[in-house]
């Protein structure tokens, strides 16, 4: 009797056990690969309700406090699901990844300012929905009827009325964080935001052969340089205020902000036919910081939030992963220099995050402890999708071709002028609602609330934060 229950229960825990395998995935097989972004995919897509009755098509369920996501974490999930279209064939998506890019574009305007969000309308969360349309352009994604706005001209649109933005009454230039004025964050210069009107400007350049978005770029890069936002040890900071002109530095690092300095570094080179060294010493001195502060022993961490004993990143922060080995991976494809330094740590990577998934493709968070931990959301699935999609750059190169040109099979359609006489912002015209108010943008009350002490400023967003100290600060030596 005692025996019989005792075998029946370690059935039971058998079965738990089995459950709960880790994703079967071969990470040198293409169709492997596939067949198992296939579930993470089907998984990522659990979360999206906005094609369903009374949904609003193209967002994730929020913004906060209604739901989980802000609405950028929209545009970053169609880009994702793009690159997941390209990389796998599977079709399966495309109609909701057209619809929701079209849906939030903003029509007529078709600038990706769409005034439901204008409480959380940061420079940078425009920027993901123009990023996912650049990259519908260069992957030849279906294009959308004549009447609706095109993935090209969506992108030009994005990067023009960023640069009728650029602000030359502090800091020398830069883009300010939020576009409306009453927002909090409009006092504040960040760098993912220029990092993101970087990385458009240089993508435009080698699709379209336009030199007036590659001077954009060196712009953009040369005056993140100049405010001491990238340091000489390629340290890539958070962002300052006007107040001070940018000179108090927030030196919190995050890594979706190193990666897409990356790959638009990678753009610079690719368009000048790797001609100009600059860009080949800026993409092997980032490239090797990121992997030194991002991927200790190999495996992603999101090191500012990630820590030993717990995490406390924000939902945000929560799908960085997913874009950095997508944006690493290729990155690889415009510089192949850069491969031989880059592949190698997205394959570990990814091995760390195939055993941070279930067999049925639902992933945690944590990659670095062989298991699934549970913690689950719509970036974590990104991020995990993310991690297998980007070794079939070297695994499947035949089918994850590089981005096209204009000229290099490129069928979107563009206009240069598009956007134009929306880039300056009218806040009357746009109603502000309560509900995104309280948490606007990428950069999270978390990371802000932390330097209330030293910048003096926004303390009202964060309960938590004179308690964190930067980890990276804490245990890198690199760092000052
Ligand atoms: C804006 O919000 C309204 C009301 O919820 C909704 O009907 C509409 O579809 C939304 N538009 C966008 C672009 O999200
Ligand atoms: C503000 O910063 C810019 C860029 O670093 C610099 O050129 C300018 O002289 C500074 N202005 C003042 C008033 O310090
Ligand atoms: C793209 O190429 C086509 C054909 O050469 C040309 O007609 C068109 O103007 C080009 N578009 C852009 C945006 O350069
Ligand atoms: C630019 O990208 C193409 C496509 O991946 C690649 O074949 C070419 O070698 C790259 N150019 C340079 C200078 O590396
Ligand atoms: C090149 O881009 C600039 C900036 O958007 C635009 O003003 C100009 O018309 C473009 N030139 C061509 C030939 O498309």
């Amino acid at each position: 009797m005692k025996i019989k229950t005792l075998s029946a229960s370690l059935t039971l825990l058998g079965c738990v056990a089995h459950t709960q395998a880790a994703l079967n995935v071969d990470l040198t097989s293409a169709s492997s690969i596939k067949a198992a972004a296939k579930l993470v995919a089907a998984n990522l897509l659990t979360y999206y309700h906005g094609d369903e009755p009374g949904g609003t098509p193209g967002i994730l369920p929020g913004p906060p406090p209604i739901g989980d996501y802000y609405w950028w974490e929209g545009g970053a999930l169609w880009g994702t699901m793009v690159d997941y279209w390209h990389f796998t064939g599977d079709t399966e998506y495309n109609t909701k990844i057209q619809d929701a890019l079209i849906f939030q574009a903003n029509m007529p305007k078709n600038d990706y300012m769409p005034p439901n969000w204008t409480a959380s309308l940061g420079n940078d969360d425009q920027g993901f929905w123009g990023l996912s349309a650049m990259l519908a352009a260069e992957t030849n994604f279906q294009n959308p009827p004549s009447t609706d706005p095109q993935w090209l001209a969506l992108a030009q649109a994005v990067f023009n009325t960023q640069a009728a933005r650029w602000d030359m009454d502090s800091c020398g230039g830069g883009l300010r964080w939020q576009i409306p004025l009453s927002n909090n964050g409009y006092n504040y210069k960040n760098t993912i935001t220029g990092a993101i009107f970087f990385n458009i400007a240089a993508r435009l350049a080698r699709y379209t052969n336009n030199a007036t978005y590659a001077q954009w770029a060196v712009k953009a890069w040369d005056w993140t340089n100049s405010v001491g936002y990238i340091d000489k040890d390629y340290n890539i900071f958070d962002g300052a205020h006007v107040e001070d002109n940018c000179t108090d530095i927030n030196p919190a690092q995050f890594s979706y902000t190193a990666a897409i300095f990356v790959q638009g570094l990678g753009f610079m080179y690719n368009y000048t036919k790797g001609s100009e060294p600059r860009w080949e010493t800026a993409i092997t001195g980032l490239t090797k910081r990121t992997l030194n502060i991002f991927f200790p022993d190999g495996i992603m961490t999101e090191a500012s939030c990630e820590l030993s004993d717990h995490v406390q990143c924000t939902t945000d922060m929560l799908s960085f992963k997913g874009y950095v080995h997508r944006f690493l991976s290729q990155t690889t494809q415009m510089a192949p220099f850069i491969a031989p330094t880059i592949m190698p740590v997205l394959k570990t990577s990814a091995a760390g995050a195939a055993k941070g998934c279930n067999s049925d493709g639902t992933c945690g968070f944590r990659w670095n402890t062989g298991s699934y931990d549970g913690n689950t959301g719509a970036g974590q699935q990104m991020n995990a999708l993310g991690a297998l999609m980007s070794l079939l750059v070297e695994v499947d190169p035949a089918a994850a071709t590089p981005p096209v040109t204009n000229s290099t099979g490129g069928t979107s359609v563009g206009n240069p002028d598009a956007g134009a006489g929306t880039g300056a912002f009218e806040p009357e015209v746009i109603p502000v609602t309560t509900a995104g108010r309280a948490g606007a943008g990428i950069i999270t009350t978390l990371v802000l609330g932390s330097f209330v002490g030293v910048l003096g400023w926004m303390m009202t967003r964060s309960g938590e934060g004179p308690k964190w100290v930067d980890p990276v600060l804490r245990k890198n030596p690199l760092m000052r």
